[in-house]
């Protein structure tokens, strides 16, 4: 699809690797794909992909060679955890950096390090991604704040339960933004209340790091900073499989990983083992270099971008999918407050009256080479509760009559996209619901009867 030369976006577009590459269409014709699905991974920037071909050129192994490539990036990867504590505002001595491979490998590795007894207590909310929330649920005791009807996060029920279980909790756990509404939670005022009742308090940061600035530290004073803050690089225009755990070392030097290995000691002898302290006692094995690198390429590319312009920009954009799915898309039904749209990143979700999510979204694909997500997004109990689909007094049950296998399409925009993408989508929806027999695609809505006649979820 053709661009205007002045559409905001348009800067970025040329700096992402692969954007004009061609995609096969259902009729055969080859057009560059359209992503609005920036929320489940975005593209790389180019200028990622080259300093990892760049640093590969110097690349040895980490922490255990004396050779000069060995050496030099072992400078590299270690000098790396000060600009990832810089990105999110924490303090350099207080907290260390775990590199991980991605957020849910995070949140595994801080939940099975922090929770030493299945009587231990966390509370964690409906609106979390399940990367937030079944790592603490298989492990220990959960409570969930709930939402309001906007699926907004109820804060007071955070402080309820707080209050109810008084000083019980041991750590509060929540997303900085919603992978389905794109709300912006307000962590400071949740961290205050955490720490005012003893716990600590972990943040979700997947849907947050490539376009909000985060700080760690608390505005109002110490007791509103985050103790651990866990995210992914490809969610952030590099792809390599990076992601990190920021958190309070002390705290970490206390406790022990799930995984055990080489790099992470100071001496073994025959019968004990002396282990080293964070960073490296959650390290074992040999590191994920390119994830770094690639990682730490992204950050000074959004940070020079700058955040205030990442904002304003999705804002524009959701701001236009919004008025235009209303006005101009009759069978739209939007989900979450469309209205006040300050505190949300640029993720929507919908879906049409007349066409179901799945195969909205393959038609979507398969027509106009536009990528979206559908289904629950790992995000089950929010999505429940946004389609108005949770029963309380079944909520718990996970029999065929009470999982809902109802969904959404998701939309989600990435620095590089442009108002052209959210018109493109608009034509692609109004094609479908105008011609909807022209798009009948037979073998889609079989699979999806398929799937369904086997296990009436969804797995997504
Ligand atoms: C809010 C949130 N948390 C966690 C995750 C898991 O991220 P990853 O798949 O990179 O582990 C996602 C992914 O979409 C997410 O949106």
């Amino acid at each position: 699809m053709k661009k205007s030369q002045n559409s905001a976006g348009n800067e970025y577009r040329s700096r992402m690797l692969g954007i004009d590459a061609l995609v096969k269409l259902k009729n055969g014709r080859r057009v560059p794909a359209i992503n609005l699905d920036n929320a489940a991974t975005t593209p790389a920037f180019s200028d990622v992909a080259e300093e990892v071909r760049q640093k590969l050129m110097y690349y040895g192994s980490i922490g255990r060679g004396k050779g000069q490539k060995s050496e030099i990036s072992t400078v590299v990867y270690t000098e790396g955890r000060s600009a990832v504590k810089k990105f999110v505002g924490a303090d350099n001595k207080k907290y260390t950096v775990l590199y991980c491979n991605n957020t849910t490998d995070g949140m595994n590795k801080l939940a099975s390090a922090l929770i030493t007894s299945p009587r231990d207590l966390v509370l964690s909310t409906r609106m979390e991604h399940h990367a937030n929330d079944l790592p603490w649920r298989e492990r220990c005791r959960t409570v969930y704040a709930d939402v309001d009807g906007d699926g907004r996060l109820r804060i007071a029920d955070m402080e309820r339960l707080l209050q109810k279980y008084d000083r019980k909790i041991k750590y509060v756990t929540v997303a900085a933004a919603s992978n389905v509404t794109g709300y912006v939670n307000d962590v400071r005022t949740v961290a205050g209340l955490a720490h005012r009742y003893g716990a600590k308090i972990i943040v979700d940061g997947a849907q947050i790091v490539a376009h909000r600035a985060f700080s760690m530290l608390g505005e109002k004073g110490r007791d509103e900073d985050i103790d651990f803050f866990v995210f992914s690089a490809h969610k952030m225009y590099s792809p390599y499989g990076g992601g990190a755990i920021v958190g309070l070392k002390q705290e970490l030097d206390a406790h022990l990983p799930a995984f055990y290995g080489g790099g992470m000691v100071e001496a073994v002898t025959d019968g004990d083992v002396d282990y080293a302290d964070a960073p490296d006692l959650y390290e074992a094995g040999s590191p994920n270099y390119p994830g770094v690198v690639g990682m730490l390429k992204a950050i000074q590319l959004l940070s020079e971008a700058g955040f205030d312009y990442i904002r304003e920009h999705e804002q524009t954009l959701l701001r236009r999918a919004i008025d235009k799915l209303r006005n101009e898309v009759p069978s739209a039904i939007l989900y979450g407050d469309c209205d006040n749209i300050e505190d949300r990143v640029g993720i929507l979700t919908f879906n049409l009256k007349t066409v179901e999510n799945e195969d909205l979204a393959d038609r979507l694909a398969a027509y106009s080479a536009i990528a979206v997500r559908h289904a629950k997004f790992c995000a089950h109990t929010y999505v429940d509760r946004l389609l108005g689909e949770v029963v309380p007094s079944e909520a718990d049950r996970l029999d065929a009559a009470c999982v809902s296998h109802k969904g959404m399409v998701r939309i989600s925009f990435g620095i590089y996209n442009t108002e052209e993408d959210v018109d493109a989508l608009i034509a692609a929806l109004q094609g479908i619901l105008a011609q909807p027999d022209a798009f009948a695609a037979v073998e889609v809505t079989s699979r999806v009867a398929a799937r369904r006649n086997k296990y009436p979820g969804d797995r997504g």
